[in-house]
């Protein structure tokens, strides 16, 4: 069988593309430019990455963005003072906490505290249940991308078997929500696996369209996939190599070189859904701004 490689990079790119022109559209009739604020709390070396990325993809985009850095240390008044700030703060239509944060501070607190209309990770308990409700709202950037990737790609979603691997806020449980919508970027019936699943191999080999976001290298093998199967790695490992200049390598969650073998199509890492994430949140602020301004210019 002849697999097909599902180009995230390309596809970001067109997205990337698109979202420029839109933006350069909303400067030129409107002077607005749409912004975005990264907080970042500590030092975790990923999240530095992630961050810088996403700040070079604003640039280039010609968006506008700003990290606000916090100690490891940061108490839950402090982060909420940010978020506050940011909140009414004209420049910035989208703000996004990276995650994870320091234990010390609750993650559904601190989310909550973002303004809906700012929330571009679709991650405050008004848009997840805006999502569950088949209602309008923002969607978490990375299960919106690898649904983006899809229909892109020309897979059929509807009727199909989605089996998820992985139940996290962040990719698990939206990615179930938005596959059960109704439409043809959802109507999937939708099976959500996670550590605690009896036989996962036997779930995974029902999938006709296998998602895996658990963050664990090559975890998914060439037995765990039905011939045909559209396989998404959501997943992203540093896994050591003394060859590599860096000392290490990336890897997804699936084994890339065995399960391309059977699959129809499969993404790859890097490449495949990392630069969706970047793509849907570009997006998902410039929808911000736009909607800022018709709420200020009704009919605009
Ligand atoms: N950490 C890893 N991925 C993400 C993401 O999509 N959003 C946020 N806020 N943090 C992340």
């Amino acid at each position: 069988m002849v697999v097909k490689i599902i180009d995230g990079k390309q596809i970001a790119e067109e997205i990337k593309k698109e979202v420029s022109a839109a933006v350069r559209d909303l400067q030129s009739k409107h002077g607005i430019v749409p912004g975005l604020a990264a907080v970042l709390v500590g030092d975790n070396p990923a999240s530095q990455v992630y961050v810088n990325m996403k700040r070079k993809a604003f640039d280039k985009a010609g968006m506008f963005s700003q990290t606000v850095n916090l100690e490891a240390s940061a108490t839950r008044e402090e982060l909420h003072e940010t978020i506050d700030r940011l909140n009414t703060d004209a420049r910035i239509h989208g703000i996004l906490v990276q995650l994870p944060i320091p234990e010390h501070l609750d993650e559904f607190d601190i989310l909550k505290q973002i303004k809906p209309e700012k929330d571009v990770d679709g991650l405050h308990p008004e848009n997840i249940a805006r999502l569950a409700h088949g209602r309008e709202g923002f969607i978490p950037c990375t299960p919106y991308g690898v649904q983006e990737l899809l229909v892109r790609s020309g897979v059929e979603i509807a009727g199909t078997r989605a089996v998820i691997v992985g139940r996290s806020n962040l990719v698990g449980r939206p990615m179930a929500q938005l596959l059960l919508q109704k439409g043809a970027r959802g109507d999937a019936t939708v099976c959500v696996c996670h550590s605690r699943t009896r036989n996962l191999a036997a779930v995974c080999r029902e999938a006709d369209i296998l998602i895996v976001a658990m963050g664990r290298a090559n975890f998914i093998t060439a037995d765990m996939v039905k011939p045909g199967a559209v396989v998404i790695d959501v997943g992203i490992n540093r896994v050591e190599d003394p060859t590599h200049p860096r000392g290490y390598r990336l890897v997804g969650d699936v084994d890339f070189e065995k399960v391309k073998a059977v699959a129809g199509a499969i993404t790859p890492v890097p490449g495949g859904v990392g630069p969706m994430t970047i793509a849907m949140l570009l997006r998902n602020t410039l929808v911000a701004a736009q909607q800022a301004l018709s709420k200020r210019c009704p009919g605009s």
